[in-house]
């Protein structure tokens, strides 16, 4: 049995970014970018690629090297990859130089050392297995990956001899002007003999730049004599973020990707160009997308929905059959056959029970709405409770905001209740069954089952009889 360890560079400072959050922390599509490289290192034991050699080769959680902004990145990261610390940023074979101590202590003693990159985001599972087999079945000492870039780029270049040998990788700013036309670049994924690494490390001196390189590996193990793999793959899957220009550019690859995989998995999505989806959404079956849609976050939507044109969706759940116009849902939970818009707002802790009905400019903030409950028009429902078959009448208001104790009292509305139009409802306060109110109410008591109430404050006017009551359930409509 063979095993390899992975480990996953993540030190450096990202000057280039610019920024005061970590580099490895931006996000991309709904994750940070270090996150989606260790997606696709957990992802390789379950690759095409890798299962031929599932019964051989095994492998340990990664080990993360971190520098800069380490708490950062420990608080995003958690327990999903053991770290181990570079106190110095002086260069990439530094950094994995860092990993020795934590990579030597598992069990068992790894063979191989896969090293990535923190900043190459797009690199798939099946492209780290391929790289993976190749040094495997090739039994080479280096197998590293390549793509071609054109002469802008910067990447470091592959250099060749006149057999097709790999003799070294030269960095930009070392290259000669012939090197800089080399068209085939590092892409910054390894696989090394793990003894053979640790020694060469221990002997490379620091460099012209004053520091040490990974990549100046290649020429001693070139001069070595050792065999050195290498596996070609495309530049859209390891392109390093260093900047926000290539930030952009990874969303937009990534963002392709996404839609792409829903698309084959049967969504509809009508104009791939104006929607955008984090890579944690789930998506049904026979769901369309209209333009102008995000879903973000952990969110999860049924099949045969209707979403957008023009709507937000984040970190939210919904059943099938539902219909979002235009319209911003946060942290919200839509049952089946929900309707929703156009321009309503669910924040979080909305739940919209099966056929529930919300209009126009309507707003819900922690409620429940039970089933085929209407809020047709101009509501505002914060910390409700609302039963099933209740029409909200246009403009009703829970004024659940007193100025001192925000959100602390609830308001509760019975099932089959009818609430007027421009209602507005003082919690604590319940209103029972069947019970309806004028149309201006304001509800500031308790209000009985079947109880009719009118006016400002509200006052009891009667019950409502047998008829009144049949009314009012089949009055809900608009
Ligand atoms: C590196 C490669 C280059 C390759 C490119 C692919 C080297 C010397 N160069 O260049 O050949 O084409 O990636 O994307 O390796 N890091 C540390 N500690 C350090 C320095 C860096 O952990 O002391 C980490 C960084 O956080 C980053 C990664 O290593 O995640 C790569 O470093 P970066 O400075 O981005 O290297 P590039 O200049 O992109
Ligand atoms: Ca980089």
């Amino acid at each position: 049995m063979k095993t390899y360890a992975t480990v996953v560079l993540a030190a450096g400072k990202g000057t280039r970014m610019r920024s005061t959050l970590s580099k490895l922390l931006h996000p991309l599509a709904g994750q940070p970018l270090l996150a989606h490289v260790l997606n696709s290192v957990e992802a390789i034991p379950s690759t095409a690629v890798f299962a031929p050699f599932s019964e051989r080769v095994s492998t340990s959680r990664p080990v993360v090297v971190l520098g800069h902004a380490a708490e950062q990145i420990t608080a995003a990261l958690g327990d999903r990859c053991q770290y181990a610390m570079q106190e110095e940023q002086l260069g990439t074979g530094h950094a994995v130089l860092a990993a020795q101590s934590t990579v030597d202590a598992l069990n068992p003693l790894p063979d191989i050392v896969l090293v990535c990159y923190g900043d190459t985001p797009l690199v798939r599972g099946e492209m780290l297995a391929a790289v993976l087999a190749e040094h495997l079945s090739r039994n080479a000492t280096i197998t590293f990956l390549t793509a071609f870039a054109d002469p802008s780029s910067d990447y470091g270049r592959v250099v060749r001899d006149t057999h097709g040998q790999v003799r070294e990788i030269v960095e930009v700013k070392r290259a000669t002007p012939e090197q800089l036309q080399i068209q085939e670049v590092n892409s910054g994924v390894y696989c090394f003999d793990r003894a053979w690494l640790w020694e060469s490390l221990h002997a490379l001196p620091r460099n012209a730049s004053g520091e040490y390189y990974l990549t100046d590996l290649i020429a001693v193990a070139g001069a070595q004599e050792c065999p050195i793999a290498t596996v070609q793959g495309s530049l859209d899957e390891t392109l390093g973020v260093n900047n926000r220009v290539q930030l952009a550019e990874a969303e937009q690859l990534l963002r392709r990707r996404i839609l792409e995989h829903h698309m084959y998995a049967g969504v509809t999505i009508v104009d791939p160009a104006s929607t955008y989806i984090d890579v944690d959404v789930q998506i049904g079956t026979d769901t369309v997308l209209l333009p102008g849609t995000m879903l973000t976050g952990k969110t999860t939507i049924g099949s045969w929905c209707r979403i957008g044109p023009g709507t937000t969706i984040y970190q939210s759940s919904l059943g099938h059959n539902c219909i979002v116009r235009n319209s911003v849902l946060e942290e919200s939970v839509l049952e089946d056959d929900v309707s929703m818009g156009p321009f309503s707002h669910c924040r979080p802790g909305a739940h919209l029970a099966r056929g529930v009905r919300m209009g126009n400019f309507g707003e819900i903030k922690n409620s429940y709405i039970g089933e085929e409950t209407d809020v047709h028009h101009f509501s505002y429902l914060g910390d409700a409770t609302v039963g099933d078959h209740v029409n909200i009448g246009a403009g009703t208001i829970t004024s659940n905001y007193n100025g001192l104790t925000k959100g602390k009292y609830r308001t509760t509305i019975g099932s089959g209740a009818f609430i007027g139009c421009d209602t507005v409802l003082v919690p604590p306060v319940t209103v029972g069954e069947h019970a309806m109110t004028g149309a201006s109410a304001l509800v500031n008591k308790d209000v009985p089952p079947n109880a009719l109430v009118v006016g400002v404050p509200a006052r009891f006017v009667r019950m409502l009889s047998e008829s009144v009551e049949t009314t009012t359930e089949g009055g809900k409509k608009e």
